[in-house]
C-alpha cells in the first residue's frame, strides 16, 4: 500500500467522511458515512466495493471523483493527492482521470442532445484540436467498441429513443471517450433487467481485458462482484470489514458480516437464501461507535467487541477487521460455521 509505487492507480489512506446532520436550529449530529477506510487498486485491476444500502459505497465513489472532500485521510490517484487543495487547472485535468458511471442511465444523459453530440463533446473537451469529422469518426469507433452496432444507425438518436441497456452503453462510451485512468461504476446494472445487466457486466469485463482498464465497481451483490472484479472490499456501516481476492472471500469468507452477506446471496453460491435482517438493525451512524460496528448483530461477538474497535488484521492475502483474527497466522485457523445465522 505504498502511494509511490507506480502500478497503483488509486489509494485510499485512512479516509473518513463525516456529514453534519442538522435536526433543528440548535441540534445537530455527525454521521460517519465512511470511517477510516484504507485500500488500494492496482492499474488494470477491478476492485469491487460491496455492502448493503447505506454502508458508504457511493460516498467512497464520490470522494474518488472529487464530488465530496474527505473529512480526513488522503486519496491518491496516480500518486496525486486529490484530497488536497487543487487549482482549477489541476481539477480539470483530474476530471478526465476518474469517470463515473451511475446507477441510473436514464438520469445521467441530457435528453435534449443527440447521443453522438454527448459522446463527441467529451472527446472535444479533451482533444480540442480535432476536426468535426475526426470527432465523428472517434464517436463511431466508440459506438462499435461498446456494442452499439451498426454505429451509423445510432447517429442522430436522442437518449429517449434508446433502451436502458443502450443508454448505459452510451454512458460507458462517454467515459471511455476521455481515456480515463479509472472508471468508477456505482451499481451500473441495478436499474436494468437481469439479462441486460449481465450484458453490461460482460461489456465491462471485455473492455477491461482489451484496454487494461481499472475499475472501482460498486455493488450490493457479492455474486456480481465476483463476476466482474478481481478483488473486493466488503463495507459495513462505513467500515471496510474484509478485503482481498474475490475468489478467496467467496470460497471462504472470514468476517462474520461477510459470512452473513454470502449466506443471503441467492444461488449459485448457496442452496438456500438467508434473509439479511432489516436495515433498522444497522447501527446508528450518528452514534460515537467506538466499538465494532457489527458487534450488535454478530453471533460471535464478545464483551470486548462492544467496547473496543478492532484493527485491520492481516490473514494471508486478506485484511479482516475482527478480533477473531487478531492472532491468526493463516486463513485456515479460524472456521466459522455458516449455520450460526440460521
Ligand atoms: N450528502 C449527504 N449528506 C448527509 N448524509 C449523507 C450524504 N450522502 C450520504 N449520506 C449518508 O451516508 C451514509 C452512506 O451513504 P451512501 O454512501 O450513499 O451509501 P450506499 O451507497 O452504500 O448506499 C447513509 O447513511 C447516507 O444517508
Ligand atoms: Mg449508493
Amino acid at each position: 500500500m505504498d502511494s509511490n509505487t507506480n502500478n497503483i492507480a488509486v489509494e485510499f489512506k485512512n479516509v473518513k467522511k463525516y456529514f453534519i446532520k442538522k435536526h433543528s436550529l440548535f441540534s445537530k449530529s455527525t454521521l460517519k458515512a465512511v470511517d477510516d477506510v484504507s485500500f488500494s487498486i492496482k492499474k488494470g485491476e477491478v476492485m469491487a466495493v460491496v455492502g448493503e444500502s447505506g454502508c458508504g459505497k457511493s460516498t467512497l465513489a464520490k470522494m474518488l471523483c472529487k464530488i465530496h472532500k474527505p473529512t480526513s485521510g488522503e486519496i491518491y490517484v496516480n500518486d496525486l493527492n486529490i484530497s488536497s487543495n487543487m487549482n482549477k487547472k489541476q481539477i480539470l485535468n483530474f476530471r478526465k482521470e476518474a469517470q463515473m458511471i451511475f446507477q441510473d442511465p436514464f438520469g445521467s444523459l441530457n435528453p435534449a442532445h443527440e447521443i453522438n453530440y454527448i459522446v463527441g463533446r467529451s472527446i472535444k473537451i479533451h482533444n480540442p484540436h480535432l476536426s468535426k469529422t475526426e470527432i465523428l469518426n472517434k464517436v463511431i469507433d466508440l459506438f462499435n467498441i461498446v456494442g452499439l452496432t451498426p454505429a451509423n444507425d445510432f447517429i442522430g438518436k436522442h437518449p429517449n429513443q434508446l433502451s436502458g441497456g443502450q443508454r448505459q452503453r452510451i454512458v460507458i462510451a462517454r467515459a471511455l471517450a476521455v481515456e480515463p485512468l479509472i472508471i468508477v461504476a456505482d451499481e451500473p446494472t441495478s436499474m436494468l433487467d437481469v439479462s441486460i445487466g449481465i450484458e453490461i457486466m460482460n461489456l465491462m469485463i471485455k473492455l477491461k481485458e482489451e484496454k487494461n482498464l481499472t475499475y472501482m465497481y460498486i455493488t450490493h451483490n457479492l455474486a456480481s462482484a465476483r463476476y466482474v472484479a478481481d478483488k473486493m472490499v466488503v463495507m459495513y456501516a462505513g467500515n471496510a470489514v474484509e478485503q482481498g481476492y474475490c475468489d478467496d472471500i467467496i470460497v471462504k469468507p472470514l468476517h462474520p458480516y461477510t459470512i452473513l452477506l454470502l449466506a443471503s446471496t441467492p444461488e449459485p453460491f448457496r442452496k438456500e437464501k438467508l434473509q439479511i435482517k432489516a436495515s433498522e438493525d444497522l447501527p446508528d451512524l450518528t452514534s460515537p461507535m467506538n466499538f465494532c460496528p457489527f458487534a450488535l448483530r454478530c453471533p460471535k461477538s464478545s464483551e470486548r467487541c462492544e467496547k473496543q474497535k478492532p484493527k485491520n488484521y492481516k490473514v494471508g492475502n486478506r485484511e479482516v477487521k475482527c478480533f477473531l483474527y487478531e492472532n491468526a497466522t493463516s486463513e485456515d485457523e479460524i472456521n466459522i460455521d455458516i449455520s450460526i445465522y440460521k
